[in-house]
This record gives structure tokens, C-alpha cells and sequence, in this order.
């Protein structure tokens, strides 16, 4: 099934055809130079940078694959959750097309197509036997745990199918990748800070600032205001805001920081793992990019005989790859299918249609 996807949920903009789990062309275009002066993502303004682009990069794709509509089974488009006048810029330009081919739109969740993003494969890839069962441990198998840890969200589900999420945790207050973000801005690395902190850490040593690990031993929820709060007394106790940018004392604290997030998120993975009995593990989401998160999590599953499921980083961070795949699975059981007058849904929990 030839797919169109379609993403435009917060600041990067991706169009992308798939043909089941085959990613064929994708193009995401990001929108950092535009919000970093401002430390954060500036709505109006990733609004506008997706209207300049998308027409654009769907062009782009069709092109390379060499499709015209009239070829294609669907457009696959982020619904939510998201920011909503970005989520509007695909969806109604989604609308446009359908109006124009008579091509049917599915509206997918951007968190649950995250969490999928590891049953994409390269254009070259061989097909596995039976998607979703194949014997095959590089391959996602159902039921499954997902810890998708992005900028906007971070939180736990049992995968039980392509699309029969239930939530098992989330964050109280900041997400994983906004903690990474806040750390980023206290220290003037710029945004968005993950990578930034991540090169920063690499430097340090993760065990030189004895950092608290918020609610270890307390379910599958997640808090990290409180390490932002410790990290933000110590660097004005230390007054490191004085010290030149290739202080030591700098890099430990990246590294500190890095291995308290690490630590929380690995933790109630394998505990959400034990706990519902799951074939192995999803990371997903942005923060899923972190190399030491990667190691961490590949290590503890492999301690328990597990395995865990990670894209390359392309696909962990925002793209249509995954949400065209995911379109495909709700197009096949014409689920969704989306009026001409559907709404984004700025805020759609994962668990519900
Ligand atoms: O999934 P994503 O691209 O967009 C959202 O849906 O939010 O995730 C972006 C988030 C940002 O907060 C960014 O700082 C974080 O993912 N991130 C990282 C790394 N690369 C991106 N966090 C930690 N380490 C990284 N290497
Ligand atoms: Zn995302």
C-alpha cells in the first residue's frame, strides 16, 4: 500500500511515502534557526514555517519515488496531540488534496506512531515474514512496552497492537526531552538542548554531583522538575555561571544530569516490562537519540533476555515515515478515516480513538 504522510505537529515539518513498513522517501525539514533566539518553540511562527513548506516537501517526495496521486492508497496526517495551529497547516492542506484526488485521509497520533517507529525499515530492507510476529529479534513483537521521551511528552503504554495503546505512566510535570531543553537554557548551550547536553556529558564525569533520581521506586509515572530544581541551586551555588564554558565542573554537571534522566527512564522501563510480561521493549521519542540512554537501556534489557526496539535517530525524532506507517495500519482497517470538517486534537491520550 503506497502511502502519503504527512507531519506538521510542532516544529519540524516531513513529508514522507511508505509502502508498508518500507520508508521509500521522506524529507523533514526542521525549524531551529527560527525559534532558537527565543529558547523554545514560538507557535505563530512554526505555523508559518509549515505552510511555506509542506506544499514543497510532499512535491519533493512524489518526485523521487516517481508517483503521481492517482498511485497512491492514502494520506496519512498528524491529528495530535500537538500544537494546533501547526497540527492545522498538514491537516487542512491533507484535506486540500483528498478534496482534489478523491484520495481517502486517516488522522494518526503522533505519540503512538513514535512508538512504532522501530517497525521501519529502509527502502533496501527485505520484508520480515509476518509484520508484528515475525520470529526475528530485530523486529518489534507484540505486546510490547514503549517509553516514547520526546520534548512534549514522556510516558509509558503497553503496545498491544498496532493500535491498542494503554497508558502504564507519564510524566507529572516536565518531559524527559523539555528537561534536557530547561538544563540546555540555565547553562546558555542554546536550543533545543538535548544533543547539546548529550556532547556536553561526554566530557564529565556522571557521578561527581550526587543528583536525586524523582519517584525511582514510585510507580511508572515520571518527575523531573524536581532534578531541573537541584540542578539550577547547585549551579548558582558553585556560581558556574562565572566560570568559562570549558569548566570541568560544566561537563560533570551535564553528566550528572544526563546519567539521573538515564537512570529514572531505564529504571521504570524494565520495571513496566517485568510488570506486564512484555515480548521486549520500545524507546522512542527524541530523547531516544541520546546515545547513553541507548546503551543503558539495550544493556538492562539484554540482562533480562529482552529485546529492546530502537530506530535509527532519524526516525526517534519528529518525521512522517512513522505517522505514514501508522496511517497505513488504520487505512487497511478503514479506521479513521477522517471527514472534510475533523478537527486537530491538540490533546489526544493514546488510549483513546
Ligand atoms: O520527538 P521530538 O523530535 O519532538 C517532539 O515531539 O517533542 O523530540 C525533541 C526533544 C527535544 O526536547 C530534544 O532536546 C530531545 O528530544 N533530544 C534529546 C537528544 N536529541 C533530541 N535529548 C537527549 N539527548 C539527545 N541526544
Ligand atoms: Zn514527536
Amino acid at each position: 500500500m503506497l502511502v502519503l504522510g504527512l507531519e506538521s505537529s510542532c516544529d519540524e515539518t516531513a513529508a514522507a511515502i511508505t509502502d508498508n513498513s518500507r520508508v521509500l522517501a521522506e524529507r523533514v525539514r526542521g525549524q531551529i534557526d527560527l525559534h532558537q533566539k527565543y529558547g523554545g518553540v514560538v507557535p505563530e511562527i512554526a505555523s508559518r514555517a509549515h505552510l511555506e513548506a509542506v506544499e514543497t516537501l510532499t512535491e519533493e517526495v512524489l518526485t523521487e519515488v516517481n508517483v503521481s496521486f492517482n498511485q497512491l492508497d492514502g494520506i496519512a496526517v498528524t491529528q495530535g496531540p500537538g500544537l494546533v495551529g501547526a497540527l492545522l497547516v498538514a491537516l487542512n492542506f491533507a484535506k486540500g488534496l483528498s478534496l482534489a484526488t478523491d484520495l481517502p485521509i486517516v488522522g494518526v497520533n503522533h505519540v503512538q506512531a513514535h512508538a512504532l517507529a522501530p517497525c521501519l525499515q529502509e527502502k533496501t530492507s527485505p520484508r520480515p515474514a509476518s509484520l508484528g510476529q515475525a520470529a526475528d529479534d530485530n523486529y518489534p513483537r507484540f505486546p510490547l512496552v514503549a517509553l516514547v521521551a520526546s520534548g512534549g511528552h514522556t510516558s509509558l503504554f503497553l503496545v498491544e497492537d498496532y493500535l491498542t495503546f494503554k497508558i502504564l505512566g507519564q510524566t507529572l510535570d516536565d518531559a524527559a526531552g523539555e528537561a534536557f531543553d530547561k538544563f540546555a537554557k540555565l547553562l546558555g548551550l542554546g536550543y533545543p538542548g538535548g544533543a547539546i547536553v548529550e556532547k556536553l556529558a561526554q566530557r564529565g564525569r556522571p557521578a561527581s554531583f550526587r543528583l536525586t533520581r524523582p519517584m525511582l521506586k514510585e510507580g511508572l509515572n515520571f518527575s523531573f522538575s524536581g532534578l531541573k530544581t537541584q540542578v539550577m541551586g547547585l549551579y548558582r551555588e558553585r556560581q558556574l555561571d562565572l566560570v568559562p564554558a570549558d569548566h570541568p565542573d560544566l561537563a560533570d554537571l551535564a553528566a550528572s544530569f544526563q546519567a539521573a534522566v538515564v537512570e529514572v527512564l531505564v529504571t521504570k522501563l524494565l520495571s513496566a516490562t517485568r510488570l506486564t510480561k512484555a515480548q521486549g521493549a520500545v524507546l522512542a521519542g527524541g530523547v531516544a537519540c541520546n546515545g547513553a540512554l541507548r546503551q543503558a537501556a539495550a544493556q538492562t534489557l539484554a540482562e533480562e533476555k529482552l529485546p529492546l526496539w530502537v530506530a535509527k535517530p532519524g526516525w526517534c525524532a519528529d518525521n512522517a515515515a512513522m505517522i505514514a506507517f501508522l496511517g497505513e495500519k488504520l487505512l487497511t482497517q478503514k479506521r479513521a478515516i477522517l471527514p472534510l470538517q475533523a478537527e486537530a486534537r491538540p490533546r489526544w491520550p493514546v488510549d483513546q480513538p
